[in-house]
């Protein structure tokens, strides 16, 4: 009896310290992306330190017919960042170039991080308007991936773009600014890093304010019987699901006129808390039948999502605030009003096809916007978010594109992936039906990258350039 409890015990100490262990950050160009499936071959790895620098890698890879990909951060999901010849990394390049107090503009060097930025910026008494969960992402990553946080009046953090500056296939250094070249400008804001290799991005910025944030607790029917009151009851509203249990979590915030910090939860307390979720969680990915159960046992109790109400700065309001376990996503933007019958049918997929759902889903609206790939072209938008732990690849393609056909097929939502995360097997076709613009997006790049020396394989299978 004894040495049993002693072996749960030491297998239980194992697998904290492993989680601990993904923890830890690595310094550096990133070598895998968020959650090691996806692999950045350093053999030909350039970390180029000056804008001389990237338009001289660009030409001779030019010259020599060799592809280039970007890797920011590695943030995404999806192989966006891959690169089959050389892979740039802009670790060396960053940092903020000027500041404009009359235009409340930052221009920054595209390897900037957010986190970085938003120091920069806190530091001055200015903030972003918006942001996503996270800000370790380069700045010119997120945007060009259409990155969004949350609010049915804030768009994506593309939309915050004002001026950009990139090094085209060519070799070329080529501007676009928000009024002029408009073509251009709305090509470059959400590229997927097709038309060149940004070097700078300039940023609209705000005074610093604060954020009053409210969670309250509700049952799945309330949240999508009410969804568009709720969604429409504060400036930054999202909604945290699990599907076995019928719980939702409702985080709604607003600008406020308070002007202090307060009432923040423990997030050490949270931390361990998630530690210990995350140590279950393992544990139950390996019997896949026990995830409902775990679900309910874990959701259920009032403790969770329990009601708080704090002021805080918005990254720490915006950003989740506390640790998350290492995860799979995958996210389609949808027309915001067909969000409670897609989420109905995906509860619906989960029991039927006993998908293992063993993290939260998350919704999101999101303004619409007229940047040509942006997921949030012409339309207010729904972001859903398919989070798994611990997944097999097999599983987590099968519950995507269970929930992405039927989205497109049986609800004819026309949804969008994001580029960031899964994209499944969406080809040209699919691709200009859900975006409008593509056949202008296609002209400006093929102009701009003559030699498609910026499109690897995964781009290649989706849009067929
Ligand atoms: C934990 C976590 C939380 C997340 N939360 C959110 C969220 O709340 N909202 C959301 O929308 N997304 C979210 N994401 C997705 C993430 O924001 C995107 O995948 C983002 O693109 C990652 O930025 P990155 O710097 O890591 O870029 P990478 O993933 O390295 O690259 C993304 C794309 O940008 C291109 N690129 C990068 N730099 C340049 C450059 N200088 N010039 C040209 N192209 C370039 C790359 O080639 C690639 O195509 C999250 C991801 C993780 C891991
Ligand atoms: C650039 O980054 C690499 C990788 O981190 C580092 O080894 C190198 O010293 C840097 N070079 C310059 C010029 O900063
Ligand atoms: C935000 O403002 C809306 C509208 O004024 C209000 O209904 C809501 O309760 C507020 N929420 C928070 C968290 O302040
Ligand atoms: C927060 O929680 C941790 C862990 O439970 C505890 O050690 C710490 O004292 C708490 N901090 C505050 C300010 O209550
Ligand atoms: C994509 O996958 C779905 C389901 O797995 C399948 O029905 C469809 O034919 C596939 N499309 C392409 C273009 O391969």
């Amino acid at each position: 009896m004894g040495s049993k409890v002693l072996l749960w015990l030491m297998s239980g100490s194992l697998v904290v310290l492993a989680c601990l262990l993904t923890r830890v950050s690595r310094y550096g160009p990133p070598h895998t992306n968020y959650d090691a499936a996806v692999y950045f071959d350093h053999a030909h790895l350039r970390t180029p330190s000056s804008k001389a620098d990237i338009v001289r890698i660009v030409q001779s890879a030019a010259e020599r017919g060799q592809k280039v990909r970007v890797v920011g951060s590695g943030h995404s999901w999806s192989s966006v960042a891959v690169s089959e010849d050389i892979l740039l990394s802009l670790w060396n390049y960053t940092g903020v170039v000027g500041l404009d107090r009359d235009e409340m503009e930052v221009t920054v060097k595209a390897g900037t991080t957010l986190n970085q930025l938003n120091r920069y910026l806190n530091d001055r008494g200015l903030a972003m308007k918006n942001l996503g969960s996270i800000s370790e992402q380069t700045v010119a990553g997120a945007i060009s991936t259409g990155t969004h946080g949350n609010g049915m009046g804030f768009g994506n953090l593309a939309t915050l773009v004002t001026g950009l500056e990139f090094v085209s296939g060519k070799g070329e250094l080529v501007s676009a600014r928000v009024g002029s070249n408009v073509n251009m400008f709305k090509a470059a804001q959400v590229s997927v890093g097709m038309l060149g290799v940004i070097t700078e991005v300039t940023l609209s910025v705000e005074e610093i304010y604060l954020l009053r944030e409210v969670l309250t607790r509700h049952t799945l029917d309330e949240c999508l019987g009410q969804f568009d009151g709720i969604m429409r009851g504060g400036d930054h509203v999202k909604m945290w699901v699990e599907l076995f249990s019928e719980t939702c979590g409702v985080f709604a915030a607003n600008r406020t006129s308070e002007t202090r910090p307060r009432d923040n939860p423990n997030w050490t307390a949270k931390n361990i808390e998630v530690l210990v979720m995350e140590a279950i969680l393992l544990i139950s990915s390996w019997f896949p039948p026990s995830v409902p159960h775990v679900m309910r046992l874990i959701f259920l109790p009032s403790s969770v999502f329990s009601p708080y109400d704090r002021v805080d700065t918005p990254p720490a309001v915006l950003e989740v605030p506390h640790s998350l376990p290492v995860h799979w996503e995958a996210e389609l933007a949808l027309p915001f009003e067909g969000c409670p019958a897609a989420i109905r049918e995906l509860r619906r997929i989960v029991i039927e096809h006993r998908i293992p759902a063993n993290m939260p889903i998350e919704i999101r609206p999101v303004m619409g916007d007229d940047i040509w790939l942006s997921p949030n072209y012409g339309r207010l938008s729904c972001h859903v978010t398919l989070t798994l732990y611990n997944p097999s690849p097999r599983a987590a393609h099968d519950y995507f594109q269970k929930f992405y056909d039927a989205t497109r097929t049986t609800l004819n939502l026309s949804p969008r992936p994001h580029w960031g995360k899964y994209v499944t097997n969406a080809t040209r076709k699919d691709l200009s039906t859900m975006y409008p613009k593509l056949a202008d997006f296609e002209k400006i790049r093929s102009e701009m990258d003559p030699r498609n020396i910026f499109i690897n394989g995964a781009l290649r299978d989706n849009f067929g350039f």
